[in-house]
C-alpha cells in the first residue's frame, strides 16, 4: 500500500519531505479518507506517507481579534466540544457533529475533510458560508486562498504537490449574524449527505436581512452558492411567505445527479425542504442546534491529538521495528509495517480479539483505544502505533477481574454470534470512563459507530445500563 512512512515532529520537516517527494507523497492526518483511497488503488502514484499527527499544537482552535483559526489537526470532536465554535460558528459544529461516528470524529480532521473535496463532505458548506480561507504552505512560502476558490472540479483542488494546509481561518459570527447547517442522510449516523445546506444571515435592528450566504452540498460537482435565493432575502424579514419563496428559488439553481442515495428530483425537492427548515430555525430567537448536551466523545481525559510526542522524525520502511505499548506491555515487532493497525494487531501482535467487520470504518468491530481515544483500527496505519499506547479488548479486564461492561454483557446475555461484541465493549468502556451515568440518548450516540448484524441492540443497551449501575456501586 505504501513503501515509506514518515512520522514528522515539525511542519518544516513535513514541507521539506513534500518538496522532495512531490506527487509520490501525501500528508496523513486522521487517515480516514487516505487509507481507503490507498487500499482501493485510487492514488497509484503515492508510495510515501507523511504523518503529521505527532506534531504538538496543531489541534488548536483559537480566536484572533474576530477571526477564528483552526490548526490542521483539529478534528470533528474538537469542533463539537469547542464553546467558541458553538457560540460563534454554529454551522461548523453542526456539520462536524454529523460526521461519521465518535471513533471517526476522534481522528478525522476538518482539513482532511476539505482536501478530500467530495461535494458530500459536510464541513465544506458551512465553511464556505462562513467565508473561510485556507493557508497553504510550502518550502517556497505561504499563500492564502478563499475556500470557495480552492476547488477546481469534482474532488479536485488547487493544492500543489509540495503544499500543505496549515490553517483554516474565518470571521466569527457577529452579534447581528446567525447561521445554521442541516444534512439529510439515509440514516442518523455514518451517513454520507444526500443533500446538505448552510445559511449565514446578517440582520438589522428590525430583523430584516442585511446579508445572506447560502451554500448547498451534494447537488453539484462542487459546493455551490445560490445567489438568486441570497439576493431575494435582502431587506426582508423571515416571514413564512419569504421562507417559502427563498426555498423555492434555492431549489432552482442546482442540477444534481441521480445516484444510489437519491434521484436528482428527490435531491432538488430536499433542497427546498432543508432551506425552509433552516430559515425557520433562523427566524426564531432560540435556535435548536441539534447537538445534545455532554455528547459522548469516546476520547478519554486528554483531548490533545499529540499525547505522546516523538523526539525526532521517524522513517518506517519494511523492516523498521514498531515499538509500542499494548495493554500495558511494551512490545517491539519487526513485521507488518505496511498494514492497517487492525491487521497488524491481529496478525503480527497476535491479538485476534479485535475484529474485522468491514475494513471501511463503518462497523466499529475493530475499535481500540489509541493514546486514550477510541478509534477504528482499520483506519489507522500500523506505524502510527510506534511510541503509542494501545488498548485492545484483551486489555479491558483488570488482572482476573472482568471490566463491568464485560460482566454486564454476560449477565444480560447481550451476545449472539459475538462478532461485534469486542467493538461494543470498547465503546462501552470508554463511555463509562467519560460519563458515569449515561442516559439512553448518550448510550445510543456512543454506539452509533458500532453495528450488530444479529441486531441485539436492546440487550446491548441494557448491558450498558447495568454496567453503569455496577460501576456506581463499586
Ligand atoms: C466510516 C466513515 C464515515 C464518514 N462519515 C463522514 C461524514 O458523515 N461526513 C463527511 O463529510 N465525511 C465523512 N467521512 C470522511 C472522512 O472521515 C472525512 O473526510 C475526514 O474529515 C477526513 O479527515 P482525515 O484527517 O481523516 O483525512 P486524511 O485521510 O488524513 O486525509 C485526507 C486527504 O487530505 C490530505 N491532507 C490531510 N491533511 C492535510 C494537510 N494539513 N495538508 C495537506 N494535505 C492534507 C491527505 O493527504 C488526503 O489526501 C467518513 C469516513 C468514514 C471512513
Ligand atoms: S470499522 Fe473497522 S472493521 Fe469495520
Ligand atoms: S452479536 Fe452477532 S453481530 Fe452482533
Amino acid at each position: 500500500m505504501w513503501e515509506t512512512y514518515y512520522s514528522v515532529n515539525s511542519i518544516s520537516e513535513a514541507l521539506a519531505l513534500l518538496d522532495e517527494y512531490q506527487e509520490t507523497a501525501r500528508i496523513v492526518a486522521g487517515g480516514t479518507d487516505l487509507i481507503l483511497e490507498l487500499e482501493r488503488g485510487q492514488r497509484p502514484t503515492v508510495n510515501t506517507i507523511i504523518d503529521i499527527t505527532r506534531v504538538a499544537g496543531l489541534d488548536q482552535i483559537t480566536l484572533h481579534g474576530e477571526t477564528i483559526r483552526l490548526g490542521p489537526l483539529v478534528n470533528h470532536n474538537h469542533v463539537v466540544a469547542s464553546e467558541l465554535i458553538l457560540t460563534r460558528a454554529l454551522p461548523l459544529a453542526q456539520a462536524s457533529w454529523e460526521v461519521g461516528a465518535p471513533q471517526i470524529r476522534n481522528r478525522a480532521t476538518i482539513v482532511g475533510n476539505l482536501i478530500t473535496a467530495s461535494p458530500a463532505n459536510d464541513t465544506i458548506t458551512p465553511l464556505i458560508a462562513l467565508g473561510a480561507q485556507l493557508t497553504l504552505a510550502s518550502v517556497d512560502g505561504e499563500r492564502t486562498v478563499p475556500l470557495r476558490e480552492f476547488y477546481s472540479g469534482f474532488r479536485q483542488t488547487i493544492l500543489r504537490p509540495n503544499e500543505m494546509v496549515t490553517a483554516v481561518t474565518f470571521p466569527a459570527l457577529a452579534e447581528n449574524e446567525r447561521g445554521f447547517f442541516m444534512k439529510l442522510g439515509l440514516r442518523r449516523a455514518q451517513a454520507i449527505s444526500v443533500v446538505d445546506a448552510s445559511v449565514v444571515l446578517g440582520f438589522d435592528e428590525s430583523d430584516a436581512v442585511t446579508s445572506a450566504r447560502m451554500t448547498l452540498g451534494s447537488v453539484a460537482p462542487t459546493i455551490i452558492r445560490v445567489p438568486v435565493a441570497e439576493q431575494a432575502l435582502i431587506g426582508k424579514t423571515l416571514t413564512p411567505e419569504t421562507i417559502s419563496e427563498t426555498a423555492r428559488l434555492a431549489s432552482l439553481t442546482p442540477e444534481p445527479i441521480d445516484d444510489v442515495r437519491g434521484t436528482a428530483e428527490y435531491r432538488t425537492e430536499m433542497v427546498k425542504v432543508l432551506i425552509a427548515r433552516i430559515l425557520r430555525q433562523l427566524a426564531q430567537d432560540t435556535i435548536d442546534a441539534g447537538i445534545p448536551d455532554n455528547p459522548p466523545m469516546l476520547w478519554g481525559d486528554n483531548h490533545a491529538t499529540v499525547k505522546i510526542g516523538l523526539a525526532e522524525t521517524l522513517k518506517h520502511t519494511g523492516d523498521t521495528p514498531i515499538e509500542t505499548t499494548i495493554n500495558g506491555t511494551p512490545v517491539e515487532i519487526n513485521t507488518g509495517q505496511h498494514k492497517s493497525l487492525l491487521h497488524w494487531l491481529r496478525d503480527d501482535a497476535k491479538l485476534p480479539g479485535t475484529k474485522e467487520g468491514c475494513a471501511e470504518g463503518e462497523c466499529g468491530a475493530c475499535t481500540v483505544f489509541l493514546d486514550g481515544a477510541a478509534v477504528m483500527s482499520c483506519m489507522v496505519h500500523a506505524p502510527r502505533a510506534h511510541n503509542a499506547e494501545i488498548v485492545t479488548v484483551e486489555g479491558l479486564r483488570d488482572d482476573e477481574q472482568l471490566h463491568p461492561i464485560q460482566s454486564a454483557f454476560i449477565q444480560e446475555s447481550a451476545v449472539q454470534c459475538g462478532y461485534c461484541t469486542p467493538g461494543f465493549l470498547m465503546s462501552g468502556a470508554k463511555l463509562l470512563e467519560e460519563i458515569d451515568s449515561p442516559n439512553q440518548e448518550q448510550i445510543n450516540y456512543s454506539i452509533s459507530g458500532n453495528l450488530c448484524r444479529c441486531t441485539g441492540y436492546y440487550k446491548i443497551v441494557q448491558a450498558f445500563q447495568e454496567a453503569s449501575k455496577a460501576k456506581q456501586k463499586s
